[in-house]
């Protein structure tokens, strides 16, 4: 096996880029505009500044198009010079609890590993809005589920806008924020909080109204509607269920309706609150559907410091050349967006896995989730090809962390190719997934495997953003398709 590579076929150049304490694989192509991405040797490349936003290479810039950069890169306007970032094992074990949420979301939802639970309860306790004993009791470090591992982007909101930067989530669908005055508790944030009286357009939704009962959970006090959000691990948010325009980059949507959260608890990262892009009624993407026809698309770049992009509506999807369409399976469950994943290979060969296996679990497509789950049965051939593909190309094997299993150690390796990992859909379209999306790094001496397995079998699959990375992801509601469109950003 040639050890040189960039480009070589269907293998990565390593090009090891530090950022801070996170420091990824870049393929030679991500990693042009760092210097020669020809070379086949490792380059190490420290780099703790942000990166000048590169032309996207597809698809006219329009009037939604909002930069997504990493919550806790060089880029995000949350990063906190006095703040620690996350180490890796609370990003993995949030990410894990990220896991652990979406999985009884869906079993609740589908009714596929359980009975459907009773009803959610139709009614909040307005009490604990008002009274400010319960906030005594809300632990100020429970619950980081949502806010760790995560791409925001800057949205504004009110008139005149606020400008706020949230978490971007396509794995829920109520948009929330923390405002003023916060009856109960907020979080810390980075910027200031929004505040519904400087801004002439807010209005509070009543009780009455139709979009209150779009809520899965929802209260009244005094004739006002009230929202509650639960992500699973003791993280929630409570408010006021309010409208008010939403401005994306230099696009407005009117009387949007978003939480107005007066109870707030969980680390959310300092982001001020987080923008539901799932299906379900109250999403942006279903309120804005008349104006954007249902389609978002987005890149997450493939370094902490780079920056991708976020983009409402058909024009800035990214070309459609190139890119490989996937049914979206809308008939499976409410808010995520499931596809059907149909197969993994690895350098190209097709690992023997029967279709029931996958069949069997569903997959889904987030946003948050960091690290791609399978079932086990699907994990297993992945893991042992991967390891006799490094194995083979002379990579030294180093202890798992926390539920990595596959690491290996990359002090003072040159020049080395790896294997590539692909992940096949229905419809043909594969997900030849970035050298970015191979590896999570945890330092130079534990590069682990970006794959984990579920717990169980009928787990549904999740396929997380680390593994999406330098792709043009493009939901479409309106024509029942996600597609991927490599080198976006
Ligand atoms: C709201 O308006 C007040 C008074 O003009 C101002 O001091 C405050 O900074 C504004 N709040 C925000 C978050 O913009
Ligand atoms: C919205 O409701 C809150 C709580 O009842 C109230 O304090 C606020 O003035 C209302 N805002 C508007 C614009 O009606």
């Amino acid at each position: 096996m040639a050890a040189s590579c960039c480009p070589s076929h269907g293998r990565f150049c390593l090009i090891l880029l530090l950022a801070g304490a996170a420091a990824v694989v870049s393929s030679g192509s991500g990693a042009a505009a760092l210097g020669d991405g020809g070379s086949s040797d490792v380059k190490l490349h420290v780099d703790s500044s942000c990166l000048t936003p590169q032309e996207h290479k597809h698809g006219a810039a329009t009037g939604t198009r909002m930069p997504i950069v990493h919550q806790h890169g060089p880029c995000s306007p949350l990063t906190d010079k006095h703040g620690k970032p996350p180490s890796d094992e609370e990003i993995l074990a949030a990410d894990q609890r990220r896991v652990d949420y979406i999985h009884r979301r869906v079993s609740e939802t589908t009714g596929q590993a359980r009975p459907k639970r009773a009803a959610p309860p139709v009614q909040l306790q307005p009490a604990p809005l008002a009274s400010s004993a319960a906030s005594a009791n809300l632990p100020a470090s429970s619950g980081d589920a949502l806010g760790t591992g995560n791409y925001v982007v800057t949205i504004g909101l009110g008139t005149p806008e606020e400008r706020l930067t949230v978490v971007f989530d396509t794995g829920s669908d109520t948009t929330w924020v923390q405002c003023q005055p916060c009856v109960t508790s907020c979080y810390r944030q980075k910027e200031p909080l929004f505040t519904p009286a400087n801004s002439s357009t807010y209005a509070n939704i009543s009780c009455s109204s139709s979009y209150c009962s779009d809520l899965d959970v929802r209260g009244c006090s005094g004739g006002h509607c009230l929202y509650r959000v639960r992500y699973g691990d003791g993280s929630e948010t409570v408010g006021f269920y309010a409208q008010d325009t939403l401005t994306l980059a230099s696009d407005a949507v009117k009387e949007f309706r978003f939480g107005c959260g007066e109870q707030n608890r969980g680390l959310f990262g300092q982001a001020a609150g987080l923008m539901g892009l799932g299906r379900g009624k109250t999403s942006l993407t279903a309120q804005a559907y008349g104006k954007y026809s249902g389609v978002f698309s987005y890149c997450l770049p493939a370094t902490p410091s780079g920056t991708g992009f976020l983009d409402l509506g058909p024009g800035g999807a990214p070309a459609a050349a190139n890119a490989r369409r996937t049914p979206m399976l809308t008939d499976k469950g409410p808010t995520f967006y499931y596809v059907g994943l149909t197969g993994i290979k690895v350098d190209g060969r097709a690992l023997s896995i029967p279709d029931s296996v996958f069949s069997a679990a569903g997959a889904i497509l987030d946003s948050g989730t960091v690290i791609t789950r399978l079932p086990p049965k699907a994990y297993a051939p992945l893991r042992s090809a991967f390891a006799k593909a490094m194995a083979d190309l002379g990579y030294k094997k180093a202890a798992g962390t926390s539920f990595l299993d596959t690491c290996y150690d990359l002090t003072g390796v040159q020049g080395k190719a790896l294997p590539a990992v692909s992940l096949a859909f229905q419809g043909d379209a594969t997900l030849d997934v970035d050298a970015s999306g191979i590896l999570y790094m945890v330092d130079m001496s534990r590069a682990c495997l970006g794959f984990a397995p579920n717990n169980d079998d009928t787990d549904v699959a999740i396929v997380g953003n680390m593994q999406q990375k330098t792709y043009g992801v493009v939901h479409d509601l309106g024509k029942k398709l996600v597609s991927f469109a490599p080198g976006a950003c």
